[in-house]
């Protein structure tokens, strides 16, 4: 059993910016997060057409904008009209889908930290995690991001271009295989889905040196459980109610 590494990261971090409680994914979201006292957040980066990285969790925009079709078939400037607030609530009318650049410019702002989940379009798993990663190699962090994705294929394409930055295998279960790719990325993390952590999941997890994290956490007694494990962080969307 490896020592895991430093954990410079908050126990609580906010889903999407500030889970439910403002358009997911948008800098009104992070604001809302850090108004309930958030200082690291999720959220999901992906690509347009044209390689610009932005935040949107769906392949599809129909969901969180007022767009049609496949995201990475638009190029950003078509993108960057969309409206992203008020499928939500129409006081977030007007807000924009945000590029990546200016969520860090937020973080550093207000000395914010992020995981930054690489959502890769199916089969632009190795661009989407180089751009991510060159995106991120661009920055200077007081806590570099944590990368994490389902894809191993995009961490490791992420990994080539920013070997230094941590990086986190998301877990929808704990699959045939899983301590090989996170070992074989040089993982510091798994994130896995809260009900899959179990305490066999989660001595082995500790045995192989890495952090434990679950997302996604709403409600006290599944917290409690996960703090009983002794997992290093959840991932909620409960901003509301959970005080970091
Ligand atoms: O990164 C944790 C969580 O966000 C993974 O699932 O579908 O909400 O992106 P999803
Ligand atoms: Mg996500």
């Amino acid at each position: 059993m490896s020592a895991p590494a430093a954990w410079p990261y908050p126990f609580w971090i906010a889903h999407r910016g500030a889970g439910r409680l403002a358009p997911e994914n948008t800098l009104a979201a992070f604001a809302l997060g850090r108004a309930y006292g958030y200082r690291m957040f999720e959220c999901d980066a992906r690509l347009s057409a044209d390689g610009e990285v932005f935040l949107l969790h769906d392949d599809r925009l129909e969901r969180t904008t007022d767009g049609r079709g496949e995201a990475v078939e638009q190029a950003w400037a078509a993108l960057a009209r969309l409206d992203a607030g008020a499928w939500h609530d129409p006081r977030h009318a007007g807000e924009r889908l945000p590029m990546l650049a200016q969520v860090l410019a937020f973080c550093r702002e207000h000395d914010c930290m992020l995981n930054v989940e690489i959502k890769p379009a199916p089969g632009d798993e190795v661009r989407t995690g180089r751009r991510v990663a060159r995106v991120l190699a661009l920055e200077r962090f007081a806590t570099p991001p944590l990368l994490s994705s389902f894809s191993p294929a995009a961490i490791a394409a992420a990994s080539a271009v920013a070997p230094a930055l941590p990086r986190g295998l998301l877990l929808e279960t704990f699959r045939a295989g899983w301590r090989d790719d996170a070992g074989a990325l040089g993982c510091v993390a798994v994130i896995a889905e809260c009900a899959a952590w179990t305490p066999e999941t989660a001595a082995q997890a500790a045995a192989a040196g890495l952090r434990r994290l679950a997302y996604t956490v709403n409600d006290d007694a599944e917290a409690e459980r996960l703090r009983a494990l002794g997992l290093d962080g959840l991932i909620t969307d409960q901003v509301d109610h959970f005080r970091p």
